[in-house]
């Protein structure tokens, strides 16, 4: 294990075993993160689908590029929440990247700066993508709300319903190979489930046209408690497993 993995590893609180002879490994793993890659489908609204639930204004950012879509967010009114926001938060990385995060709402740091996941929340995050070799910059981060909701309340079914054909929009831009998508209220929007966080974690989910999701924690939640980062670090080991398995085309 390189010292640089190592290190954060070690900045996630992560136990790492060091031998000796100075090797390390981290220490034992949930048995979930060890047992083979099922992917499973839930019933997550396939595009097609959420696509004919649209409202008629809204079937036109199917066709976007992404120099429009980052306009048509940017300027966006479908919901009261543009009345109150700072900045329209589109999302920012990688727009070939391999590996999609989605989150759910702007914060203030992130309304302030037009960037998702900078505060304290995102500096975790970074973290949690460095444990698992990946940088910021290699990778798609978005939200399900562009717009931040007053008081970092939870999103509302009509604003979702209004600021989802974004996102979906861009996950068919980028074309992940993998979407980690962190916390409860992302994983459930997603999904279209209410079923608690922790039943949503250890297996690969498959949303957006047969596109894997691996869900985890949110970061701001793992800031809060900080014990749960180790069901977090086995969540990203089967995102990373799960990535690598299916780059390969191996069947499980
Ligand atoms: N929390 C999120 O879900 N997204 C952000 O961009 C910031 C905090």
């Amino acid at each position: 294990m390189d010292s640089r993995r190592l290190a954060y590893l070690k900045a996630l609180d992560i136990d790492v075993w060091e031998r000796r002879d100075g090797s390390a490994r981290t220490s034992v793993l949930p048995a979930e993160t060890l047992a083979p890659v099922q992917v499973r489908t839930v019933q997550a609204p396939p595009v097609v689908a959420l696509k004919s639930a649209l409202p008629e204004d809204d079937t036109g950012i199917s066709k976007l590029g992404w120099e429009e879509l980052a306009t048509a967010v940017r300027s966006c009114t479908k919901c009261p929440l543009h009345a109150t926001r700072t900045n329209g938060v589109f999302g920012v990385g990688n727009r070939t990247a391999r590996w999609m995060i989605i989150g759910e709402a702007p914060g203030a740091d992130e309304d302030r700066q037009g960037e998702p996941f900078v505060g304290r929340a995102g500096q975790l995050l970074n973290s949690m993508l460095k444990a698992i070799g990946l940088a910021r910059e290699q990778v798609f981060i978005a939200n399900i709300l562009k717009s931040r909701p007053p008081n970092n309340r939870d999103p509302k079914p009509e604003e979702v319903r209004a600021c989802i054909p974004y996102l979906y929009r861009q996950i068919e831009l980028v074309n992940p190979g993998l979407i980690l998508c962190v916390g409860r209220i992302a994983a459930q929007t997603l999904l279209d489930v209410d079923t608690p966080i922790g039943k949503l974690r250890g297996v690969v989910h498959s949303i957006a046209t047969n596109r894997p999701m691996v869900v985890t924690y949110h970061p701001a939640y793992l800031l809060r408690s900080p014990v749960e980062k180790r069901k977090s670090w086995a969540d990203l080991l089967l995102a990373m497993r799960t990535f690598e398995t299916l780059q390969s085309g191996a069947t499980t």
